[in-house]
Protein backbone atom coordinates (compact mmCIF):
# COMPACT_ATOMS: atom_id res chain seq x y z
CA UNK A 1 0.00 0.00 0.00
CA UNK A 2 1.64 3.33 -0.97
CA UNK A 3 1.43 6.36 1.66
CA UNK A 4 -1.19 9.07 1.48
CA UNK A 5 1.17 11.93 0.08
CA UNK A 6 2.70 9.83 -2.89
CA UNK A 7 -1.37 8.54 -3.56
CA UNK A 8 -1.84 12.37 -3.61
CA UNK A 9 0.91 13.06 -5.73
CA UNK A 10 -0.27 11.02 -8.57
CA UNK A 11 -4.09 11.76 -8.37
CA UNK A 12 -3.24 15.39 -8.62
CA UNK A 13 -0.31 14.05 -12.03
CA UNK A 14 -3.58 12.06 -13.27
CA UNK A 15 -5.81 14.71 -13.14
CA UNK A 16 -3.54 17.01 -15.17
CA UNK A 17 -3.39 14.83 -17.85
CA UNK A 18 -4.68 14.97 -21.17
CA UNK A 19 -5.90 11.38 -20.57
CA UNK A 20 -5.29 9.02 -18.00
CA UNK A 21 -3.04 6.74 -20.27
CA UNK A 22 -0.86 9.88 -20.73
CA UNK A 23 0.06 9.89 -17.21
CA UNK A 24 0.17 5.71 -17.01
CA UNK A 25 4.02 5.85 -17.55
CA UNK A 26 4.70 8.25 -14.29
CA UNK A 27 2.58 6.04 -12.32
CA UNK A 28 3.87 2.94 -13.04
CA UNK A 29 7.38 4.53 -12.53
CA UNK A 30 6.84 6.11 -9.21
CA UNK A 31 5.13 3.01 -8.03
CA UNK A 32 7.80 0.68 -9.31
CA UNK A 33 10.49 3.53 -7.06
CA UNK A 34 8.20 2.67 -3.95
CA UNK A 35 7.98 -1.07 -4.47
CA UNK A 36 11.32 -1.53 -6.09
CA UNK A 37 9.59 -3.53 -9.19
CA UNK A 38 6.09 -3.10 -10.49
CA UNK A 39 4.26 -5.72 -7.84
CA UNK A 40 0.39 -6.94 -8.91
CA UNK A 41 -0.37 -4.83 -5.60
CA UNK A 42 1.31 -1.73 -7.59
CA UNK A 43 -0.19 -2.68 -11.10
CA UNK A 44 -3.91 -2.65 -9.29
CA UNK A 45 -3.13 0.59 -7.42
CA UNK A 46 -2.12 1.85 -10.96
CA UNK A 47 -5.11 1.07 -12.62
CA UNK A 48 -7.12 2.39 -9.48
CA UNK A 49 -5.53 5.89 -10.01
CA UNK A 50 -5.67 5.95 -13.94
CA UNK A 51 -9.58 4.88 -14.18
CA UNK A 52 -7.91 1.34 -16.53
CA UNK A 53 -8.42 -2.24 -16.05
CA UNK A 54 -5.31 -4.04 -14.64
CA UNK A 55 -4.99 -5.62 -17.53
CA UNK A 56 -4.71 -2.09 -19.07
CA UNK A 57 -2.26 -1.32 -17.03
CA UNK A 58 -0.49 -4.50 -17.43
CA UNK A 59 -0.63 -4.31 -21.76
CA UNK A 60 1.80 -0.90 -20.47
CA UNK A 61 4.05 -2.28 -18.43
CA UNK A 62 5.24 -5.33 -20.09
CA UNK A 63 5.34 -2.71 -23.68
CA UNK A 64 7.88 -0.67 -21.51
CA UNK A 65 11.37 -2.63 -20.72
CA UNK A 66 11.96 0.02 -17.99
CA UNK A 67 9.46 -1.00 -16.15
CA UNK A 68 9.96 -4.31 -14.09
CA UNK A 69 7.44 -7.23 -13.67
CA UNK A 70 9.67 -8.83 -11.59
CA UNK A 71 11.77 -8.02 -8.92
CA UNK A 72 15.30 -6.39 -9.84
CA UNK A 73 18.54 -5.45 -7.96
CA UNK A 74 19.10 -1.82 -6.65
CA UNK A 75 20.19 -0.37 -9.91
CA UNK A 76 19.28 -2.25 -13.53
CA UNK A 77 22.08 -2.31 -16.19
CA UNK A 78 20.79 -2.07 -19.45
CA UNK A 79 23.03 -2.65 -21.78
CA UNK A 80 22.14 -1.23 -25.29
CA UNK A 81 21.41 -4.08 -27.81
CA UNK A 82 20.21 -2.02 -30.59
CA UNK A 83 22.89 -1.87 -34.05
CA UNK A 84 25.47 0.93 -33.56
CA UNK A 85 26.14 -0.75 -30.01
CA UNK A 86 26.01 -3.35 -30.82
CA UNK A 87 28.49 -3.67 -33.93
CA UNK A 88 30.75 -1.49 -31.90
CA UNK A 89 31.07 -4.94 -29.44
CA UNK A 90 27.67 -3.82 -27.32
CA UNK A 91 26.98 -7.29 -27.50
CA UNK A 92 30.31 -8.64 -26.00
CA UNK A 93 30.27 -6.38 -23.44
CA UNK A 94 26.98 -7.84 -22.30
CA UNK A 95 27.97 -11.23 -22.40
CA UNK A 96 31.19 -9.84 -21.08
CA UNK A 97 29.96 -8.06 -17.94
CA UNK A 98 27.76 -11.16 -17.17
CA UNK A 99 30.32 -12.88 -16.56
CA UNK A 100 32.35 -10.66 -14.82
CA UNK A 101 29.40 -9.79 -12.36
CA UNK A 102 29.12 -13.88 -11.93
CA UNK A 103 25.32 -13.95 -13.34
CA UNK A 104 23.38 -14.98 -16.69
CA UNK A 105 22.16 -12.14 -18.60
CA UNK A 106 18.47 -11.01 -17.12
CA UNK A 107 19.50 -12.14 -13.42
CA UNK A 108 20.67 -10.47 -10.23
CA UNK A 109 23.84 -10.08 -8.37
CA UNK A 110 24.12 -12.22 -5.27
CA UNK A 111 24.79 -8.63 -3.16
CA UNK A 112 21.10 -7.60 -4.86
CA UNK A 113 22.48 -4.63 -6.32
CA UNK A 114 22.66 -5.08 -9.67
CA UNK A 115 20.43 -7.01 -12.88
CA UNK A 116 21.60 -7.09 -15.94
CA UNK A 117 19.54 -6.75 -18.98
CA UNK A 118 20.08 -5.62 -22.42
CA UNK A 119 17.74 -3.23 -24.07
CA UNK A 120 16.45 -0.93 -27.28
CA UNK A 121 18.03 1.81 -28.73
CA UNK A 122 19.02 4.34 -25.50
CA UNK A 123 18.92 7.25 -28.68
CA UNK A 124 22.39 8.07 -27.55
CA UNK A 125 24.07 6.17 -31.28
CA UNK A 126 26.95 8.61 -31.53
CA UNK A 127 28.25 7.78 -28.16
CA UNK A 128 28.36 3.66 -28.56
CA UNK A 129 28.73 1.45 -27.20
CA UNK A 130 26.09 2.59 -24.05
CA UNK A 131 24.76 1.73 -21.01
CA UNK A 132 22.12 2.76 -18.90
CA UNK A 133 22.55 1.94 -14.71
CA UNK A 134 19.66 3.20 -13.13
CA UNK A 135 19.42 6.47 -14.62
CA UNK A 136 23.35 6.93 -15.43
CA UNK A 137 23.88 6.24 -19.03
CA UNK A 138 27.69 5.68 -19.91
CA UNK A 139 29.03 6.38 -23.08
CA UNK A 140 31.92 4.71 -25.54
CA UNK A 141 32.31 1.73 -23.35
CA UNK A 142 34.70 -0.81 -23.02
CA UNK A 143 34.88 -3.77 -20.98
CA UNK A 144 37.21 -1.82 -18.54
CA UNK A 145 35.27 1.26 -18.43
CA UNK A 146 31.91 -0.21 -17.72
CA UNK A 147 33.05 -2.11 -14.86
CA UNK A 148 34.59 1.03 -13.49
CA UNK A 149 31.12 3.04 -13.44
CA UNK A 150 29.16 -0.28 -12.15
CA UNK A 151 31.91 -0.31 -9.66
CA UNK A 152 31.31 3.78 -9.18
CA UNK A 153 28.02 2.92 -9.15
CA UNK A 154 28.09 0.19 -6.56
CA UNK A 155 29.44 2.49 -4.15
CA UNK A 156 26.62 5.09 -4.69
CA UNK A 157 23.89 2.24 -3.31
CA UNK A 158 26.49 1.03 -0.43
CA UNK A 159 26.27 4.99 -0.05
CA UNK A 160 22.76 5.22 0.22
CA UNK A 161 23.21 7.57 -2.74
CA UNK A 162 20.90 5.99 -5.31
S1 LIG B 1 22.08 1.79 -30.85
FE1 LIG B 1 22.82 1.96 -28.79
S2 LIG B 1 22.22 3.95 -28.20
FE2 LIG B 1 21.36 3.71 -30.19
Amino acid sequence: MIPKSLESELQARVAHAITPREAAVDVMKALQVHYGWLTDEAVAEAAELLGLATLQVEELATFYEMIYRRPVGKKVIHVCDSIACWTLAGETLLQQLAERLGINVGETTADGCFTLLPCCCLGNCTEAPTMMVGDNIYNRLTLQTALVYIEGERRLIEGGLR
